[in-house]
């Protein structure tokens, strides 16, 4: 779907998980949500805190997993994932806290595949993905899947590309700052969720947008895999839909 803008677009998927929220919470259900991290989703994080907070939405059934965190990383850092989260909707939300799940860029690096089973366990365990929220990098990393990651990867340490640690080096006052790793969910962890929306918006995104939807499916623009899914839905604003 190209909306004008992504504020229309943003408001538009936030009606949509307020629904499925709403929905679970009347079948007396948990909702189990995928989040994602990054510019692309602030203006939806804000839509669901204005519906929290105007239009009553509860997420006391909100059970969430976030895709990714850099490594290493504390939770307090400015760059962190952790505290993004919190920032932008946790912190503003009834979210019970035992529902978060952000992968933890603390663990010592010799118990970081132990985590990542774990995480994948919960999330099974919660009865996997309902909905996950998907940006896109512009190598076509989805999580922090670059190049190279394949259809069938799980959670696990990765080593982050050239382009998406340039793209990265604002928010850590110089590339030579930014983590050189991230614990990501993997390609196959993604597939697993029931339904997926990917938002991207801007003109920086379009032939990036362009290989996913019309290239071959490639470890080398690992968001290609993506057009094996059944339930996937591409958000986009006009210039991030402009080559296709
Ligand atoms: C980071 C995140 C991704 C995100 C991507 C795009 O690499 N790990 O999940 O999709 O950036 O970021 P932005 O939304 O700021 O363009």
């Amino acid at each position: 779907t190209v909306y004008p803008d992504s504020e229309q677009a943003s408001v538009a998927v936030a009606q949509d998980i307020a629904g499925l929220i709403r929905q679970r919470a009347a079948e007396g259900r948990s909702c189990i949500l995928g989040l994602a991290t990054g510019s692309t989703p602030t203006r939806l994080y804000e839509e669901l805190v204005r519906l929290h907070q105007q239009e009553g939405l509860s997420f006391q059934n909100v059970i969430t997993f976030n895709l990714d965190e850099y490594f290493p990383m504390a939770p307090d850092s400015l760059q962190s994932y952790v505290r993004f989260m919190h920032e932008y909707l946790f912190d503003h939300v009834d979210i019970p806290v035992a529902n978060v799940h952000i992968p933890d860029g603390t663990v010592p690096v010799e118990e970081v595949a132990g985590f990542c089973r774990r995480y994948e366990e919960q999330i099974r365990e919660a009865g996997g993905i309902d909905l996950q929220i998907l940006g896109i990098g512009r190598t076509g990393h989805i999580g922090f899947n670059e190049p190279g990651s394949g259809a069938a990867s799980r959670t696990r340490l990765i080593t982050l590309d050239h382009i998406t640690r340039t793209d990265a080096a604002s928010d850590f006052y110089g590339e030579e700052n930014v983590p050189r790793r991230a614990i990501t969910m993997g390609v196959g962890t993604i597939l697993e969720a029931h339904e997926i929306v990917l938002l991207a918006w801007g003109e920086g995104k379009a032939a990036v947008i362009k290989r996913m939807v019309e290239g071959d499916m490639t470890d080398s623009v690992p968001a290609t895999y993506l057009q094996k899914h059944p339930n996937v839905r591409v958000v986009l604003d006009e210039a991030a839909g402009a080559e296709l």
